[in-house]
């Protein structure tokens, strides 16, 4: 295993239920969690990755939908807000580097409005519409408040993917595998 894999926190872990705390600063410690988060996604093929889910507990997410090995486009999202969510509602198969192993079926909003500074403390703003990156946005900004992919079931369908999650664990899943 390499170090970007263990550098993965995977469920159970209360880090994973935690609400962040927002940045009060760019420190060079904030660049730094940012080089270290977009390393691991890149290195487990995630799409996004949430700093609670390598154990820091502070509002930073790293997105990048559409990477290839000669091609990337990074976003770096520091206390990002969630301004709209709305439009239809559609179900998406998503995964998390948290839950290695399975993929859950959510139903989320397919637009969303994001607001959040980028690494140079500028404000941004985030549209997607019936995407991966609307999705995506939704999942990521989720972590930051303790949700993940799973608190979004009802209690049937969560305990059965809870139960798919832990044979999955145990036949030896690691970050980035989806069923
Ligand atoms: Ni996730």
């Amino acid at each position: 295993m390499s170090n970007e894999f263990e550098d993965i926190v995977v469920a159970p872990d209360e880090r994973l239920s935690t609400e962040c705390a927002p940045i009060e600063e760019i420190t060079p410690e904030v660049r730094a969690l940012a080089d270290r988060m977009l390393r691991d996604m890149y290195a487990t093929d995630g799409c996004g990755l949430a700093a609670p889910q390598v154990g820091e507990l502070v509002q930073m997410v790293v997105i990048d939908v559409g990477y290839t090995e000669n091609k990337r486009s990074p976003y770096v999202l520091i206390n990002p807000e969630i301004v709209a969510a709305d439009g239809e509602e559609l179900e998406f198969a998503e995964g998390c580097l948290s839950f290695p192993g399975i993929t859950v079926r959510v139903t989320r909003p397919s637009h969303v409005v994001v607001q959040a500074l980028n690494l140079d403390g500028e404000l941004m703003r985030y549209e997607a519409e019936r995407n991966l990156l609307a999705v995506c946005l939704q999942h990521e900004i989720d972590h930051l408040h303790g949700v993940t992919m799973v608190d979004h079931l009802g209690p049937l369908k969560r305990a059965a993917t809870m139960r798919d999650y832990k044979e999955a664990l145990a036949a030896g899943a690691r970050p980035g595998d989806t069923e």
